[in-house]
């Protein structure tokens, strides 16, 4: 059983300037609701209730978000459409969250790192605060219902254009069934020559407790960071590791142009703009062909 969530969201946002110099990237909406309250609610609805999340300098914000918030609640409660009071309540009561600070930006891995006296000896979750995945079934859930089956780490996985390996860690494999692979190569940052697959890790994790003690054997790799992936692969070579190709999509906040085209469809999700905002779309589209 997976109880313990982890999400990592210490990072600098620097391919978000200047909008994340004073605020924290997972805390950008998407239209009305913070990214990192999608990645809550994913792990939620995967059944994780004990979150505990790498925050750092300047993300305060996310502790507040997910704080009871009294005098706002006076205010909402005194409405007579009680809509507000119950959901700023709910924000504050849906998981069971701690925090705990990453004072230098040493990488993913050392940020996981930083989890390992919260998580102790069990198998957890990782997922990163800057991502948001749609899915008919939680990716978290999909990963956790494999897990019960192999009792191993499982990596969630995607296809990415091979031309765009050289942003993702990258795994290769030899194919179990459909879209599930036992994992035997993993590169951070490949070169696209260099690359081992198209399937990049996509944000979400189920890791075994052994991850620590790899994640203390692992030198600094690209960028000069304790990379996740290098940690990985050292664990690979004590436990099996196995990655599913994951139904769903991803969107990754960090990056602008993905984070305006998370905006776009999830606003034609919302039965509310979903037809204004179709016609708007359609009108901009025509005015700029
Ligand atoms: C991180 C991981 C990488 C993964 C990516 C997914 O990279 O290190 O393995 O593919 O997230 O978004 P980052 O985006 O922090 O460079």
């Amino acid at each position: 059983m997976i109880r313990k969530a982890v999400i990592p969201a210490a990072g600098w946002g620097t391919r978000f300037l200047p909008a994340t110099k004073a605020q924290p990237k997972e805390m950008l909406p998407v239209i009305d609701t913070p990214t990192i309250q999608y990645v809550v609610q994913e792990a939620v609805d995967s059944g994780i209730e004990d979150i505990l999340i790498i925050s750092g300098k300047g993300k305060r914000a996310i502790e507040d978000h997910f704080d009871r918030n009294r005098e706002l609640e006076e205010i909402l409660s005194e409405k007579e459409d009680n809509y507000w009071y119950q959901e700023i309540r709910r924000i504050s009561e849906m998981a069971n969250i701690h925090y705990i600070r990453q004072k230098e930006l040493n990488g993913l891995g050392d940020a996981v790192n930083h989890a390992a006296q919260h998580v102790g000896n069990e198998p957890f979750a990782v997922l990163l605060g800057d991502t948001i995945i749609d899915s008919i079934i939680p990716v978290t859930q999909q990963l956790v219902d494999y897990y019960e089956q192999y009792k191993q780490t499982i990596v969630a996985v995607e296809e990415v254009p091979m031309e765009k390996v050289y942003r993702y860690g990258i795994i290769g494999g030899e194919k179990v069934s459909e879209n599930f692979w036992r994992v035997n190569e993993m590169v951070e940052k490949p070169a696209v020559d260099k690359s081992p697959s198209n399937l990049a890790f996509a944000g979400r994790y189920i890791l075994t407790p052994e991850i620590f003690k790899a994640i203390k054997d692992t030198n600094r790799g690209i960028n000069n960071e304790i990379q996740l992936t290098d940690a990985l692969r050292i664990l690979n070579k004590r436990e099996a590791i196995y990655a599913c190709n994951i139904q769903g999509k991803r969107y990754d906040i960090g990056n602008k142009l993905d984070y305006l085209k998370t905006i776009v469809d999830f606003a034609l999700k919302r039965p509310e703009f979903k037809e204004e905002f179709m016609t708007f779309l359609k009108e901009i589209i025509k005015k700029n062909m």
